[in-house]
């Protein structure tokens, strides 16, 4: 795939085939996604994967977590989040709405369960870093993350980005025996997406182009 295609084309699936994905191939989007660039080359990424019985293990356990838990999900963690980036995630429920209608799901348990089952993908991979890198490192394992998206879209693989399961950031540190050394930062669901389920068709809006970008020296522009 064309990279600019892959670019435009990627995005997030939230319905995967039972199918396994040869490790192989997780070998080779691991490779891509640890092309990324880093701050001083220090790829401080590290990449956990895991599948079959450990993964089951952790998504019952999440959900169990979940049905104790009466906090509800607050992305922002009490801080005020200026009203225009709430109003996207406003557009984005609303287009996401009759897409699950047609499923005869609810927007929030949808996304909510989902995530926490991690869309039922059969691989999932935590992607964790040390905890004395300054929270800007996180840049690095964005870029890593990017990468693993794309590389993975490139092989006619689907993946979705999971931060909601890092509320329950003590249980998959249990589940997975990580280091209290490390930080989780996001796990990502990958698989071959359903492409008969309505949600994979579904794409996230974005504003427009002009509301996040300012040029400033540029002829007829600013
Ligand atoms: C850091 C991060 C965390 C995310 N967490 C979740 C999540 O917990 N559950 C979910 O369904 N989608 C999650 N997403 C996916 C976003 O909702 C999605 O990227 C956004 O709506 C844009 O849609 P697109 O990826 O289809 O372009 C996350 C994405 C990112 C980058």
């Amino acid at each position: 795939m064309e990279l600019t295609e892959g670019l435009r084309t990627r995005h997030s699936m939230r319905a995967f085939l039972n199918k396994a994905v040869p490790q192989e191939l997780i070998e080779q989007i691991l490779a891509e996604a640890h092309q990324a660039p880093s701050s001083s080359n220090q790829q401080p990424w590290n990449f956990c994967v895991f599948m079959g019985k450990p993964l089951a293990t952790l998504r019952a356990k999440l959900l169990q977590a979940h049905e104790q838990n009466r906090t509800p999900y607050d992305p922002s963690k009490g801080k005020t989040i200026p009203a225009e980036y709430v109003d996207r995630t406003r557009k984005l429920f609303k287009a996401l709405r009759p897409c699950l209608q047609q499923l005869g799901e609810e927007n929030r348990a949808f996304i909510e369960t989902g995530s926490l089952r991690l869309y039922d993908a059969p691989v999932a991979i935590l992607m964790t870093m040390h905890k004395n890198f300054p929270r800007s490192r996180f840049m690095d394992l964005g870029m890593a993350a990017q990468n693993l998206m794309l590389a993975a879209h490139g092989r006619g693989l689907g993946t979705c980005a999971i931060g909601l399961a890092l509320l329950y950031e003590e249980v998959i540190r249990a589940e997975l025996l990580i280091s209290p050394e490390f930080d989780c930062a996001l796990i990502m669901a990958l698989g071959y997406p359903d492409e008969s389920s309505p949600v994979n068709g579904f794409r996230a809006p974005r504003e427009d182009l002009s509301h996040v970008v300012r040029w400033i020296g540029v002829d007829g522009k600013g």
